[in-house]
C-alpha cells in the first residue's frame, strides 16, 4: 500500500472538484470575456467560484482577484504594495517565509530597498512585538505568514497586525495563507489584514490556480498588463476550469473543515506518537506551539533524512525531507536555520503532512515502514547527535 504524507506540497484533487472542472475542459466552451451566451455562462461560472473562495475567508467576491497559484499571489502583494508605498517604503517579514515571499525580499533588497527579516523564537514562532520593532513610522509593508509550509506552526498574525499598527498606522499588512486556508479558521476581517495569499492546490483543488484577497480601498499597480479581466489587477483569459474546481474546494473546505480537520489531527497525533516511539530521541519541531493539525516536521538526530526519505520511497512512503522542500537542493532549510536548530537536527528532518486521504490504515503502513527504516534506535541513543537533539529539546521554551 502506498501512503502519501506530503499534503503541503500538494494534494489530491477531489473528486466533486473533478467532476465541476470536467465540462469546462470541452462541453462548455466560451472565453469568461466574451459576449455572448456561452462566454456570459463561463464568467458566470467565475464569478460563482469567486464567491466561494472570497466565503472560505470571510471576504467581499469583488476583493478576492484569481491568479496562477499562490507564489503568484505573494508577488503581486509584494511588487503591488510597494510600488504603492514607493522606493522609500520598508519592507518587514519574517525569516520563515516561503521563498515566493523571500525570493521578493531579496530582490527588493538587491534594488536598493530596506528590508528587515525577523527571526522567530526557536519553537518556530515569530515574535509579533518583533515585527512590530522591525517597522518604521514610514511608509511599510509587513508581510507575515499564517502558517509555515515545513512545521505547520501557527503565526500570530491578528496579534501582529496589532502591534504593527500600533507602530505604523499607515503599514500594509500581508499574509500568506497557502497552507492554512481549509485547515484552520481564516477571517480577513477579524485579521484586519490588507491582503492575503491563497493556493487551490493545497485544499484539494487544481493545480495552477489561486487568489489575492486586496482589502477594499486598496488599489494596488498590477504586475501584468493585458485585456483588463480582474478589473485589470490581473489580466488574461479566465482559466475557467481551475476557477471553477478551486470555487468547489473552497466551497468543501468550508463546510466541512471543523470535522475534516479533527479527524487528520487525530491521525497526525497517532502517527506522532507512533514515531516518537520507535525513535525516542526524534525531536518534533513546533510541538508545543500551535500547528495545523496536518504536519509533523520530526528530526532524526544523526540521520540523514534524504535517506531515509529514499528508503521510505522504496516502501511507498512518500515524504518530504524539510532542507529541500521547493528546489531539491540539500542546502539546509532556511526555516530550521532561523529557528537556530543544530545542523546535524535539520539534516535528519523529515516533513510529513497528512490529508483526509490518510486513514488508520495508512498511518499503521507509514509506522511499519519506519520501523525497518529507522532500524534498532536504541543502539543509537548514546550518540553524539541524541545528545545534540536532547539539548536543543530542553533550550526550547515552550
Ligand atoms: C506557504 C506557501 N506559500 C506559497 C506557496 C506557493 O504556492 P503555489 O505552489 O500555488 O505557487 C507555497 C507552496 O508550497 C507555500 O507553501
Amino acid at each position: 500500500m502506498a501512503v502519501y504524507l506530503d499534503h503541503n506540497a500538494t494534494t489530491p484533487v477531489h473528486r466533486e472538484v473533478v467532476e465541476a472542472m470536467l465540462p469546462w475542459f470541452s462541453q462548455r466552451i466560451g472565453n469568461g470575456s466574451a459576449l455572448h451566451s456561452p462566454g456570459r455562462a463561463a464568467r458566470a461560472a467565475v464569478e460563482k467560484a469567486r464567491a466561494q473562495v472570497a466565503a472560505l475567508i470571510g471576504a467581499e467576491p469583488d476583493r478576492v482577484f484569481f491568479t496562477s497559484g499562490g507564489t503568484e499571489s505573494d508577488n503581486l502583494a509584494i511588487y503591488g504594495s510597494l510600488g504603492l508605498l514607493g522606493a522609500g517604503a520598508r519592507f518587514v517579514t519574517s525569516a520563515i517565509e516561503h521563498p515566493a515571499v523571500l525570493s521578493c525580499a531579496q530582490a527588493q533588497e538587491d534594488g536598493g530597498r530596506t528590508v528587515a527579516r525577523v527571526r522567530p523564537a526557536p519553537s518556530g514562532r515569530v515574535d509579533p512585538e518583533a515585527l512590530a520593532a522591525a517597522c518604521s513610522p514610514g511608509p511599510c509593508l509587513v508581510s507575515l505568514m499564517c502558517a509555515n509550509n515545513e512545521t505547520g506552526v501557527v503565526q500570530p498574525v491578528f496579534e501582529s497586525v496589532q502591534a504593527v499598527r500600533a507602530v505604523s498606522p499607515q503599514a500594509l499588512f500581508h499574509s500568506d495563507a497557502v497552507q492554512a486556508a481549509g485547515r484552520i479558521p481564516l477571517d480577513v476581517v477579524s485579521l484586519g489584514v490588507d491582503l492575503l495569499t491563497l493556493s487551490s492546490h493545497k485544499l484539494h483543488g487544481p493545480q495552477g490556480v489561486g487568489a489575492l484577497f486586496i482589502r477594499q480601498g486598496l488599489d494596488l499597480p498590477p504586475l501584468l498588463h493585458g485585456g483588463g479581466q480582474e478589473d485589470g489587477m490581473r489580466p488574461g483569459t479566465y482559466n475557467v476550469a481551475g476557477i471553477v474546481g478551486f470555487g468547489i474546494a473552497a466551497e468543501l473546505a468550508a463546510r466541512n473543515r471543523a470535522e475534516d480537520m479533527e479527524y487528520v489531527a487525530a491521525m497526525r497525533d497517532r502517527l506522532e506518537e507512533g514515531l516518537l516511539r520507535l525513535a525516542p530521541s526524534a525531536v518534533v519541531l513546533g510541538r508545543d506551539e500551535a500547528r495545523l493539525p496536518n504536519t509533523i516536521n520530526v528530526c532524526f538526530p544523526g540521520r540523514d533524512a534524504r535517506m531515509l526519505a529514499a528508503n521510505l520511497d522504496a516502501l511507498g512512503i512518500y515524504v518530504a525531507t524539510g532542507s529541500a522542500c521547493s528546489s531539491g537542493d540539500d542546502a539546509p532549510s532556511h526555516v530550521h536555520e532561523a529557528m537556530g536548530l543544530p545542523a546535524d537536527l535539520s539534516r535528519g528532518a523529515l516533513r510529513l503532512s497528512l490529508g483526509l486521504d490518510t486513514g488508520e490504515d495508512e498511518v499503521e503502513e507509514a509506522l511499519r515502514a519506519f520501523g525497518q527504516v529507522l532500524g534498532n534506535e536504541k543502539s543509537r541513543s548514546g550518540s553524539w547527535s541524541a545528545a545534540a537533539g536532547r539539548l536543543w529539546k530542553r533550550s526550547s521554551p515552550k
